[in-house]
């Protein structure tokens, strides 16, 4: 990108935060290119284990090579969990002299070297020779999240305050070379603390520990994000990699909690991404940390997944006494395609809890192929249905009981966009049990209890498959969100730490009025001119899907103004374009108005892109809908007629 260019493009970037690539012009002008993250290596999402919620900054090369070992011994590194993260408290400080990352090598008794600076290339090597993959961590900031908030600095950076200054800030190059091409990792997560915590003001700056750098991130208040700067950071860091990795065998893994609107753009800027802050083994944190990523199922796909957190089994409400909730945990983040990253000492793991992890039939949801995360298929505050479209044509369905009684459940073939004048076969994939059913079956759970089955059924639309069905396939590369707002719908928890003080945790994690499938952008029902429809992709006017098109020949859909919309004056015109060439314009469309049916030939397109036009300022006022938006394998003649 040219100089030229950049005031515009920060500009764009303001006006329009998800979207990220080519914004030299319109950003609503077809790409025919898929932008959503490509580098790095996560097909499907990683899985492993990861230092913090078993340690906090205590870590030690025991440790860690313990449970390395234990993935090995228990099987668990063959059903697929190879990612071995060291997570914060690895530093001893930053040498002065030239800016070299110094390690706690009384930690990591490996790492140390005569004649020179302790390496972690050992410690990789070891890791590789067992079959493991190898994770490190840092900062997007000068300094860390552990130096803003652990209760003491025993495991903290010493030395001067420049010294103690370990993240990425102004050392991106030499960082990234030194982790991927000197160390050899091959994963890095990337935390914002450096971005948030160390205000003018604050506690940590005033005691001269530590040098002000203005907050990029700020977690209460979206508008006083620098979006733009942050992504610029992310921008560098992947340069970063992709120079250090030239095999691009690296995951690039971005910790900002949801801060700053990046539920909407993570997908474009990393390969997992934090939809909030940290969970805890709490069963009222879960359900926080699983609603900031379980309806943003557009805004994940192979290559960039949502990241709710680690997982907390093995602990608290989720311990070997909790077996219910354990595999609730699991079963859940397996369905919405999270990172599977174990979070306890494997050293101490039951023979249950090895069980709880180790379920292959759960694991190959969370890495089925196709990668699409789990659709809301029925949404109350105490039972959640959510159904995933496998790469085999079966569908996952989980019956998740988020309350404390038990609970019975009908599960229909409607919700499975299964017939149902046909059988419906499940098999339970935690016990191998099998049942079928038609029309509807009534199943009862548990306090807590996730069922989960595998779901084999004759789908209604026989030949092809709704949009809604394949998530992985549809980028809302502009989902036309101006001003980012809170998702009121994230279940708000107490944290334990902090008790009941204070007014209680806000809505705080932006995204609000993102593109959804099967619902309008608010969650309310897609409607277009007083007709209901069951399935299609709700986003806002002034927005710009991409559509991967896997071999398919026809698109339909019956666009519209949806029913919730506020701006009753201003019509919507709707654009489909086969690899950048328009395919069908629709009428210009008021609230109201009845929907018009689009269906072109997409034969031999790779990216079909839907735009939705309309010439308003707040797109927020008018949702607009492609009801039963859908690929067909038939081809039809180019039409757009009057539904
Ligand atoms: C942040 C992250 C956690 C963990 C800690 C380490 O809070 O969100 O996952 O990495 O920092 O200090």
């Amino acid at each position: 990108m040219t100089t030229k260019f950049l005031g515009a493009t920060l500009a764009l970037l303001a006006v329009f935060p998800a979207f990220a690539a080519d914004v030299q012009g319109d950003p609503l002008a077809p790409t025919s290119r898929w932008s959503a993250y490509s580098s790095g290596r996560a097909q499907t999402s990683p899985m492993g284990w990861s230092s913090w919620n078993a340690f906090a900054t205590d870590i030690d090369e025991d440790k860690i090579l313990g449970s390395a070992q234990a993935l090995v011994d228990s099987g668990l590194a063959r059903k697929g969990y190879r990612y071995v993260n060291i997570d914060d408290g690895w530093w001893l400080q930053r040498r002065a002299s030239d800016g070299e990352l110094v390690i706690r090598a009384e930690r990591f008794p490996s790492t140390v070297r005569a004649g020179g600076l302790p390496s972690f290339r050992p410690f990789t090597d070891r890791l590789h020779a067992m079959g493991l993959k190898a994770g490190i961590y840092s900062d997007l900031g000068r300094n860390t999240c552990s130096q803003a908030y652990s209760p003491d600095d025993s495991d903290l950076p010493k030395g001067s305050v420049e010294e103690r200054e370990v993240g990425l800030y102004g050392h991106i190059d030499q960082d990234i070379s030194l982790f991927f091409s000197a160390w050899g990792f091959d994963f890095i997560k990337i935390d914002g603390c450096g971005l948030r915590a160390y205000a003018a003001g604050s506690e940590k700056v005033m005691s001269g520990a530590y040098r002000e750098l203005k907050p990029l991130l700020d977690m209460d208040s979206v508008a006083r994000s620098d979006i733009p700067g942050v992504q610029s950071l992310f921008r560098q860091i992947d340069a970063a990699l992709i120079r250090n990795n030239p095999d691009g065998d690296f995951v690039l893994s971005l910790c900002i909690w949801g801060a700053g609107n990046v539920r909407a753009w993570g997908k474009d800027f990393g390969n997992i991404s934090r939809t909030s802050d940290d969970i805890n083994p709490t069963w009222g944190r879960l359900l926080t940390n699983f609603d900031s990523a379980a309806k943003r199922a557009l805004y994940a796909h192979p290559g960039s997944w949502n990241d709710p957190d680690m997982l907390f089994i093995g602990k608290g409400d989720f311990d070997a006494d909790h077996l219910t909730e354990a595999r609730s945990h699991l079963s859940m983040w397996a369905m919405i395609n999270a990172p599977l990253m174990i979070g306890m000492d494997l050293r101490n793991a039951t023979p249950a809890l090895l069980e709880v992890f180790g379920n292959e039939e759960v694991i190959a949801l969370n890495q089925d192929p196709a990668g699409h995360q789990a659709v809301v298929a029925f949404d109350s505050g105490e039972v959640q249905i959510f159904v995933k479209t496998l790469s085999t044509g079966e569908k996952a369905v989980a019956l998740f009981n988020r309350s404390a009684a038990p609970m019975a459940v009908d599960l229909t073939a409607a919700h499975l966009k299964f017939r149902d004048d046909l059988d419906v076969g499940l098999v339970d994939v935690w016990n191998g049990r099998k049942q079928s059913f038609r029309k509807q079956v009534r199943l009862h759970l548990e306090a807590h209890q996730t069922l989960v089955f595998k779901a084999r059924g004759a789908r209604v639309l026989a030949e092809g498959l709704y949009l809604s069905e394949q998530p992985g396939n549809v980028n809302p590369a502009v989902d036309g969100v101006r001003w980012p707002a809170p998702d009121p719908t994230i279940h708000r928890s107490a944290f334990g730490w902090q008790g009941t003080r204070g007014s209680g945790e806000r809505p705080i994690y932006a995204g609000w009025g993102g593109a959804q499938p099967d619902s309008a952008p608010f969650g309310e029902a897609l409607r277009i001119g007083g007709k209901k429809f069951e399935t299609g992709i709700g986003v806002l006017a002034n927005s710009r899907l991409e559509v991967r098109n896997q071999g398919y020949r026809q698109f339909t859909a019956i666009v519209g103004v949806n029913d919730s919309a506020r701006d009753e004056r201003h019509a919507v015109t709707f654009t489909v374009y086969g690899d950048g060439k328009v395919l069908a314009t629709s009428r210009a469309l008021k609230w109201g108005e009845e929907g018009q049916r689009i269906s072109v030939d997409v034969s031999g397109v790779k990216i079909v892109e839907l735009v939705a036009r309309a010439p308003i300022d707040d797109p927020a006022s008018l949702p607009v809908t492609w009801a039963e938006a859908a690929l067909l394998s038939g081809s039809a003649p180019a039409q757009v007629s009057q539904h």
